[in-house]
């Protein structure tokens, strides 16, 4: 097998002059010099070249999964599942402890692959290289990696890749922060009838538990023209449904040149022909405004479903958290939220066993849970995040008690949500079909306007099409149905 740092005769080395210094130009000039590379590699190997991309965590990561994957079917890779490829790119999450785990125990089945297949390039990116102990212990340890970036510069890809092909060693790119946004280079959607949007990037909360704000950046928000574009130019193309991405869409536009609100942009949006479904995520609590309520109720293309995340139930822990709202602002939020959407289906995320959490704290998320009852709960144990507040504050949780505490919890939310998932049973409501059924291929799975899962009888034909369809029977987390 030929090697890919095999330097001989490298017809695409030559020519194509200078690369450009402003963006996204430099970065098709790349994309030109790697397709040169991939095409006269696969006629040496008289196969097309593979691409895998392994996309852990967020709806964040899976839309910049969908930008990479872009760039490399424009350098002319095949995108295959399987991650015996000829260029394999982990995505990562390093938001708690256990996801950073999974990604070093397959890149050691990984290396065994590669021992066999040398000309095989590895990278990793996403928030998990943002830690620089996480990249002190890749170089150190983990040397048959050939790539390493972080969250800001994503779109380098092509370039990070023509770079460790010509460069003898690991490539290590990695920015601290960026205001940088890059507009127009390809993208590769996993769905055709609905994709993800960025509309801002970055946080600024430091909530004391997350590692976020030290991974994705200051916030920064789109230009509302360029969402605009993008939504409009994926409408022509078949999008139905998008969901627009931040890490609090409810703080968007504030540091634009000129400021716009999130409800004035939903207001925008809504206007897009062709467009059926507007979702968004996430919202902070602290910034969910009356003109955003207003904006959802009179709505006929934001979904029905808000997902309002908790994290705790607790006044004081919200405190500690510094989440800036109390128990009784949330349910009062809440309640203005259900005055004016009516049938919203709310779904949330709680963690358990945050330092210095006692008994009674715990049981005021239980209360929380039991007042506001969730369409759906994420519910997750703290993890302790090198760098973050809450890492070095006293009182940590004992594990025993926080996944006793996190059991009870868990019961409670799947109990309350598979009351109130059945509301709609009996009912005719619009179902967004998304694919073939995985089980069963006489189903197809979709979604209703509520994010719940509804399975019906269809076949591929009925991918992407809204249909009316009567609920016929709940499963307890999604519905059986009838198209009518
Ligand atoms: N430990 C446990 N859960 C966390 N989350 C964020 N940071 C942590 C942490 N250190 C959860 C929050 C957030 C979700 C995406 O992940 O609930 O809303
Ligand atoms: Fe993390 Fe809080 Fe920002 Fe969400 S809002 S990403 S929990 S710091």
């Amino acid at each position: 097998m030929m090697d890919i740092n095999d330097r001989n005769d490298s017809g695409w080395k030559n020519g194509g002059g200078q690369p450009p210094q402003s963006e996204p130009q430099r970065q098709y000039y790349y994309m030109a010099r790697l397709r040169a590379y991939v095409e006269e590699k696969s006629l040496a190997l008289g196969r097309p070249l593979t691409a895998s991309i392994q996309t852990f965590g967020c709806q964040m990561n899976a839309r910049d999964s969908e930008k990479l994957a872009g760039i490399l079917r424009e350098a002319g890779y095949e995108q295959i599942d399987s991650e015996e490829a000829d260029f394999v790119l982990y995505n990562t999450c390093t938001v708690r402890e256990n996801a950073n785990q999974k990604v070093y125990g397959r890149l050691g089945t990984l290396n065994h692959w590669k021992k066999d297949h040398p000309h095989m390039m590895i990278a990793l990116c996403g928030c998990m290289m943002q830690e620089p102990e996480v990249v002190e212990k890749i170089r150190k340890s983990y040397r048959f990696v050939d790539i390493l970036f972080g969250t800001h510069n994503i779109f380098k890809l092509a370039e990070l890749m023509v770079t460790r092909i010509e460069a003898a060693d690991m490539v290590v790119d990695i920015w601290k922060d960026t205001d940088l946004v890059v507009e127009d280079l390809p993208n590769r959607r996993k769905y055709s009838f609905k994709s993800g949007i960025n509309i801002m990037f970055g946080c600024n909360n430091f909530c004391s538990y997350c590692i976020v704000p030290y991974v994705r950046g200051r916030e920064r928000s789109r230009e509302p023209e360029d969402i605009l574009n993008e939504i409009r130019r994926m409408a022509q193309d078949g999008v139905t449904e998008v969901m627009l991405l931040g890490q609090n869409v409810n703080s968007y536009g504030k540091t634009l040149d000129t400021p716009m609100t999130f409800a004035a942009l939903l207001r925008e949006i809504e206007k897009i022909d062709g467009l059926k479904r507007i979702r968004f995520m996430t919202s902070h609590p602290k910034d969910l405004s009356d003109e955003l309520i207003e904006v959802m109720g009179s709505s006929d293309k934001i979904c029905k479903h808000l997902h309002l995340p908790l994290q705790s139930g607790s006044t004081r822990v919200l405190k500690e958290m510094n989440r800036r709202y109390t128990k009784e602002q949330y349910l009062d939020l809440v309640e203005r939220i259900r005055a004016g959407v009516p049938d919203i289906s709310l779904t949330t995320d709680i963690i358990v066993g945050f330092p210095g959490e006692t008994q009674e704290d715990f049981l005021e998320t239980m209360d929380v849970v039991r007042k506001v009852r969730y369409d759906s709960a994420f519910t997750f144990l703290y993890s302790k995040r090198t760098g973050t507040p809450a890492a070095s504050m006293p009182d940590q949780v004992p594990e025993d008690v926080a996944k006793e505490r996190f059991d009870r919890l868990l019961k409670e939310v799947q109990e309350i949500s598979r009351q109130v998932t059945a509301r709609h049973v009996g009912t005719v409501q619009q179902v967004l079909v998304e694919e073939i059924n995985r089980q069963d291929a006489s189903l197809v799975t979709g979604r209703l306007s509520h994010n719940t899962v509804v399975h019906l009888p269809g076949d591929a034909s009925m991918i992407g099409k809204i249909l009316d369809v009567k609920l016929t029977e709940c499963r307890g987390f999604y519905y059986l149905g009838e198209p009518v």
